[in-house]
């Protein structure tokens, strides 16, 4: 069986040290210099990539998300002279919707994180692909899930009772476990809150993504991890590493309640949907939706409706808040 380069390495390394992480897999097919999946020349997203993000539907997400971020500004008492960082920006799709303001995108190895500032950090679908930890409950304990290599295939192999740092973010922010489920231990988001938290003097982040509150993760028993090629979503996600995207679920009560220890309080927590049309509701979409060109004004009409209907549901938006020495405005 063919090995794609990415997977070569990682090969090389299970041969030489033993079964990899799932967090160390993950990082190599996704973010290896020359290999990984964000890494390489051939662009990821839209028709002839792998899949849509909600940001490529533009102007219709972007003017609305500017909207939105307007109104946060607004509430949270930094509206003269904010800043908009975003994380994994991707093919800056944001950057015209977000030129009234300082706009310093992020992406790997472009952009960085100020040490300080006041404003907004904005992400859509960046913590679904940062790497996480696997374990498997069993025997009454968590046990690490790693990645081996064997007769030329990625597997799968129940490894070492769950380091201490797994154990105590399945503890705080997942149900109590069940025999033989899987959980995914989203360390990797965890520091990124961190950092935020500690840069952010004043204002919101305004996270998008698809995931599950710790409530919600029962529905959810061998975990969430999903690759996907050519706009299949599988779940098999050790077959060509490099080649495909592999995302886990956001555990959003992990960066709630991470954020509210380190001063980001939860301002909302609503569905896309629910979003969108807070934002468009100030002028019923007329900003959005009446532009002269009538090709243009149908199809921004399906974008809306894609937004609202179809991922609107699926994805949540996240706004915490971090006070400064401003005055907020109020709930947004
Ligand atoms: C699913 S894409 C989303 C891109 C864009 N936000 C969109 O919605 O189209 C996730 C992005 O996060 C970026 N990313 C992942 N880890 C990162 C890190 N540590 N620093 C900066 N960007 C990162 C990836 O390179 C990728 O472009």
């Amino acid at each position: 069986m063919e090995v794609t380069p990415a997977g070569e390495i990682l090969a090389v390394e299970i041969g030489r040290a033993g079964p990899v992480s799932f967090s160390r897999f993950m990082e190599v097919a996704l973010y290896h210099p020359q290999h990984g999946y964000y890494r390489r020349r051939r662009d990821p997203f839209g028709k002839q990539g792998d899949f849509y993000t909600a940001e490529q539907l533009q102007p219709v997400f972007g003017l609305l998300m500017a909207a939105r971020t307007r109104q946060l500004c607004r509430a949270a008492g930094v509206a003269a002279d904010p800043t908009v960082v975003e994380l994994g920006a991707g093919r800056g799709e944001m950057a015209d919707r977000f030129a009234p303001w300082r706009y310093i995108p992020i992406e790997i190895g472009e952009g960085k994180l100020p040490e300080h500032w006041s404003g907004v950090l904005f992400s859509n679908e960046f913590f679904d692909a940062l790497p996480v930890e696997v374990v498997l409950f069993r025997g009454g304990e968590f046990r690490e899930q790693r990645v081996g290599f064997s007769d030329g295939r990625f597997v799968w192999q129940t490894g070492q009772r769950a380091g201490d740092e797994t154990a105590d973010y399945l503890a705080r922010y997942c149900p109590p476990p069940e025999e033989g489920n899987w959980y995914e231990a989203g360390l990797a988001a965890l520091e990124w809150i961190r950092r935020v938290a500690a840069a952010l003097d004043a204002g919101c982040a305004i996270t998008v993504d698809y995931g599950y509150t710790r409530a919600e993760a029962v529905r959810f028993p061998m975990g969430t991890l999903m690759g996907y090629r050519s706009h299949v979503a599988r779940e098999d996600v050790l077959t060509d590493p490099g080649e495909r995207d592999i995302t886990a679920h956001v555990n959003f009560t992990a960066i709630e309640e991470r954020g509210a220890e380190l001063g980001l309080r939860r301002v909302s927590f609503r569905t896309l949907a629910q979003t969108l049309l807070d934002a468009g509701e100030e002028d019923r979409f007329a900003s959005v939706l009446e532009v002269d060109d009538a090709d243009e004004a149908v199809r921004r009409r399906m974008q809306l409706k894609t937004l609202l209907v179809g991922m609107g549901e699926t994805f949540r938006v996240l706004v915490q808040r971090k006070e400064g020495a401003g005055e907020p405005e109020g709930e947004a």
